[in-house]
């Protein structure tokens, strides 16, 4: 069986010139690849106590939904702005190449709660900073992050000092 790695295909050049894009479809189109990933992100979750996963659109919900699935936690959906119906909490950032605001449910965490927070890639640490941020906001507590890959050279750990982050895959931005 291959390793997780062999299945991962990297784009140079998109969205835009300058940026290797490293594409998770190629891994989650081959039955044997898509076992693996999740498989993987399993394991790194098999100490740790939680009640919720939260993942963030769109590449995050389909990583992050098997896994509150299989370890039967409920999801939260993190949406960019306006897609979500009722009363929300907002954060916005600079991407690598765009901006983004996140949004999440003011109701999808309550105090106390233990959260993971799961995305296909740490790049910047952007995405997650806002997630965390969001999370705590509302009273929840961030127990652990979980990335199929993480790309080092852009040091988004450096942002994230205050949290247990664990990755599958790590690559060089080349
Ligand atoms: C990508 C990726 C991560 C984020 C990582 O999402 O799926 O969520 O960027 O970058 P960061 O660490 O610098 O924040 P993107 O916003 O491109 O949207 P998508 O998941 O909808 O494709
Ligand atoms: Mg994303």
């Amino acid at each position: 069986m291959n390793k997780l790695e062999d299945y991962l295909v990297s784009i140079p050049d998109f969205p835009k010139p300058g940026v290797v894009f490293r594409d998770i479809t190629s891994i989650l189109q081959d039955k044997d690849g898509l076992q693996l990933a999740i498989k993987e992100i399993l394991k790194l979750l098999a100490d740790t106590d939680f009640d919720l996963v939260a993942a963030p659109e769109s590449r995050g919900f389909l990583l992050g939904m098997p896994i509150a699935y299989q370890m039967k936690k409920g999801f939260i959906p993190v949406r960019k702005k306006g897609k979500l119906p009722r009363e929300t909490i907002r954060a916005g950032f600079e991407m690598e190449y765009a901006r983004t605001e996140l949004e999440m449910h003011k109701d999808a965490v309550a105090p106390g709660q233990k959260v993971v927070i799961i995305d296909d890639l740490m790049a910047t640490g952007n995405t997650l900073r806002v997630i965390a941020d969001m999370v705590e906001t509302l009273g929840g507590k961030v127990v652990k992050i979980c990335c199929l890959l993480e790309l080092p050279e852009l040091e988004g750990r450096r942002q994230l000092k205050d949290y247990e982050i664990a990755s599958v895959l790590s690559c060089d931005e080349a």
